[in-house]
């Protein structure tokens, strides 16, 4: 396949408005031929997150509820008032789940809102921390303190929202921060922090109970980033696992992200955003009473949402309960560490920090990224890292099949053996999120992000004519 206009041979390309519409059986026939292809490189197991799910009869039952309320537009809840009850219980099995008090008088109640993602998560928790800050205090240079292990996204937002945002080197040993770092970093214009239950390179959990105390010394907000995390660790610690408690039973934790569309096993599009306080929450919603549209209100960025995710999360989350969160979570972890030792059986591979469902590692004889070409070979796709060169894996439930686990340490220990093999030469992968296709990062910063501008445009341009 011509990777970079796929399809174009196969079923040409689209250049304008086709003059006259095509059949539907016709499409519908070619975009299963598509989506079987695309389907079959992560059913094979051996691709690190993004199928949290996997489970084609679970995609249906969503699919089949989805298309009752595709077409709805949420903004108009007169005419959805079903929107209201998904929006409303999603959001308190989510509060349960993260232990919130949902019984609060109804100003310090704990609430939460729907986004469209992790990122969006994260944008609409900057920005209720920014908006806080601007009505309560006279803060007009905001800063939001993240340790370097917290996730992009939360650069994202504050380059978008004018916040400036200090990063707290970690411990390289334990990829954990140290709380008086972050305690150093904060000052009169901080906004909030974030600590992550997990992080998305390494898996591994900051240390939150320090962090919320510190929060609360310094009148600052506490984001606790469980866009990963927070629909998994929640039953891992159930299940004896050693993990330290990261919700909102933590004093100093004010909000909580945690994604539906990840370990919530939802199709992609939703997460939800968890508030201890309403007030926080409210914040941030935009009005706008003398337009000449009439007057607006929105609760978060998006204007018009569609009613089928809401209705597909919350049959997501209703037909699995915590019976079915659990379940899965067990054989994820017992699955993860299985993988681990794998890896730890080969001392020339090091296991960075001390994760659980998701792990990176590392080597200090060779190039790892020489390891993941040859797991590349084997049609394993993990997630590239860098400062250190590192791949990662974050285990779902397409890997607790029978069997995946023996491939694995087959596999790892042919491409250790690669690795020495190929020693000293230039691995072909390299550092890019989400993925690990692109080359090494070795080249300066300016020239790498010349390749991923060009990168972006070519995913979405036409072949030339
Ligand atoms: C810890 C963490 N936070 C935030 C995000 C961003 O989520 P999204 O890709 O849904 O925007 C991710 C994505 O993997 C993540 O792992």
């Amino acid at each position: 396949m011509n990777r970079t206009y796929p399809y174009a041979e196969t079923y040409g390309v689209v250049r304008g408005m086709p003059s006259q519409g095509r059949s539907r059986q016709s499409i519908v026939d070619e975009l299963t031929e598509i989506a079987a292809t695309e389907d079959t490189r992560w059913e094979s197991g051996r691709c690190s997150g993004t199928m949290y799910c996997g489970d084609h009869d679970h995609y249906a039952f969503m699919a089949q509820v989805y298309e009752r309320f595709a077409h709805v537009n949420i903004l108009q809840r007169d005419m959805c008032p079903s929107a209201t009850r998904f929006e409303g219980e999603i959001i308190a099995m989510t509060l349960d789940m993260l232990h919130a008090d949902t019984d609060a008088d109804l100003d310090s109640e704990a609430v939460g809102m729907i986004t469209t993602g992790g990122s969006g998560s994260i944008l609409h928790a900057v920005l209720a921390y920014r908006e806080q800050a601007r009505t309560e205090s006279d803060i007009t240079r905001p800063n939001f303190v993240k340790p370097e292990t917290a996730h992009v996204a939360f650069d994202k937002a504050c380059h978008l929202l004018g916040v400036e945002i200090r990063q707290v080197g970690v411990d390289p040993v334990t990829t954990k921060v140290d709380p008086a770092e972050m305690d150093a970093a904060i000052d009169d214009d901080t906004i909030a922090m974030v600590g992550s239950a997990c992080n998305y390179g390494y898996g591994t959990i900051d240390p939150i109970e320090q962090l919320g105390q510190i929060a609360l010394d310094r009148g600052i907000g506490l984001h606790v980033d469980g866009c990963l995390g927070g629909f998994i660790l929640p039953w891992g610690e159930q299940l004896g696992y050693d993990i330290p408690p990261f919700d909102f039973r933590v004093p100093g934790v004010t909000t909580v992200s945690a994604d539906t569309h990840k370990y919530g096993y939802g199709f992609k599009g939703t997460s939800v955003l968890t508030f201890r306080d309403k007030s926080l929450r409210n914040g941030q919603y935009f009005y706008m009473t003398d337009w000449t549209g009439g007057k607006y209100a929105s609760p978060g960025i998006e204007g018009s949402r569609s009613g089928g995710l809401l209705a597909a999360t919350w049959a997501a989350m209703v037909s699995l309960g915590r019976d079915g969160y659990m379940g899965y979570a067990r054989k994820i972890f017992e699955t993860a560490f299985v993988m681990q030792d794998a890896v730890k059986s080969h001392p020339e591979l090091r296991i960075i920090g001390d994760p659980t469902f998701c792990f990176s590692f590392t080597s200090d004889e060779f190039n790892i990224y020489h390891v993941n070409d040859s797991l590349s070979t084997n049609g394993w796709r993990l997630n590239g890292q860098q400062y250190p060169d590192a791949i990662h894996m974050a285990v779902t439930r397409p890997q607790i099949r029978p069997g995946l686990v023996e491939q694995w340490a087959d596999d790892l220990g042919e491409a250790v053996a690669y690795a020495h093999r190929h020693a000293g030469e230039k691995p072909l992968s390299g550092a890019i999120y989400g993925g690990v296709e692109g080359g090494p990062t070795v080249e300066s910063d300016e020239f790498i992000r010349v390749v991923m501008a060009d990168m972006m445009d070519r995913q979405q341009a036409l072949p030339p004519l």
